[in-house]
């Protein structure tokens, strides 16, 4: 075994005591990020090459600064996102949201499809409809300053548009007229605030986390903007905490205007998005 793997699995038992949830990923994610080299390419690393910065950044992780943090990058489906303070990390359960998201506009076979995505941070559910559904015109609205720090470099050069605001009042030029309308909107009851883990709890931006005493307050305003925006047939995707798939799909009522409210798992199988369609009148 070369010096560097000796040290990733030195690494990864202090990462373990730490209470950090895949030691070894992380472990070889920071060998490959500090030694510039793929994570298949740990082993090609000479001895004499092993940069002894890598206990400074394990040490950071072993304080449960999240990963993405000491990178500066989150990886969301063909993504590469710039990420650090003040901006959300995206996570790997909301990449299955967007997928029920890109099948839905497909079925739908509009020519472009508009989409908004309300609650961007990072930009990173805009930026996956935008680069994996063929012309869609995708807009994307952030409350946060310090958040649209990082959403500006991430849509650079992309053909998102991407504007500051309350989510609650966005885009009234579009009314009416949108295809798709999903958000990953913050839903963490207040009363859990103990229980989120530190990597969210310390480095997510609070705004990005909770919202009212049992977390859905935004979503409930949020359902009246997506009625306004969609078009008759229109569909709405909310991502939400994996229990409240028994409350969140009852905000999107016949009452106000919505059918076929349903809630989807996630791949673990926990309930996680809630999608309803726009009745036609
Ligand atoms: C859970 S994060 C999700 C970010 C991104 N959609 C993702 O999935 O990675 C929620 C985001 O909503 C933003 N936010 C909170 N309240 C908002 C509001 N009223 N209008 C617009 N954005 C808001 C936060 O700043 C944060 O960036």
């Amino acid at each position: 075994m070369n010096l560097l793997l000796a040290e990733v699995a030195q690494a990864t038992q202090r990462l373990a005591d730490a209470g950090v949830p895949s030691p070894r990923n992380d472990a070889e994610e920071l060998a490959a990020f500090v030694h510039g080299v793929k994570r298949g390419e740990l082993h090609t690393v000479k001895d004499t090459d092993f940069d002894a910065r890598y206990w400074e950044v394990i040490a950071r992780r072993e304080a449960r600064e999240p990963l993405q943090h000491i990178t500066g990058l989150a990886y969301f489906r063909y993504l590469e996102l710039q990420v650090g303070l003040g901006v959300f990390v995206p996570r790997p359960e909301t990449e299955s949201v967007v997928g029920w998201a890109i099948d839905a506009v497909r079925a739908m076979d509009v020519v472009e499809p508009l989409i908004v995505d309300l609650c961007t941070g990072s930009g990173a559910i805009a930026l996956a409809l935008a680069q994996e559904v063929p012309r869609s015109r995708v807009h994307a609205v952030e409350l946060s300053e310090d958040a649209l720090r990082w959403t500006r470099k991430n849509v650079e050069g992309s053909r998102v548009d991407l504007r500051q605001g309350n989510a609650l009042d966005a885009f009234p030029d579009l009314d009416g007229q949108v295809d798709l309308v999903i958000t990953n909107p913050p839903y963490i009851p207040l009363t859990e605030w103990e229980y989120v883990a530190p990597e969210a709890r310390d480095y997510d931006p609070e705004l990005s986390l909770f919202s009212g005493e049992d977390g859905l307050d935004l979503i409930r305003g949020l359902e009246r903007t997506a009625h306004r925006l969609l078009r008759p047939g229109g569909v709405v995707v909310v991502e939400h905490a994996d229990t409240q798939g028994g409350q969140v799909p009852w905000i999107f009522t016949e009452e106000r205007g919505w059918a076929d409210a349903a809630d989807h798992p996630d791949l673990n199988n926990r309930p996680r998005f809630a999608t309803a369609r726009r009745a036609t009148p």
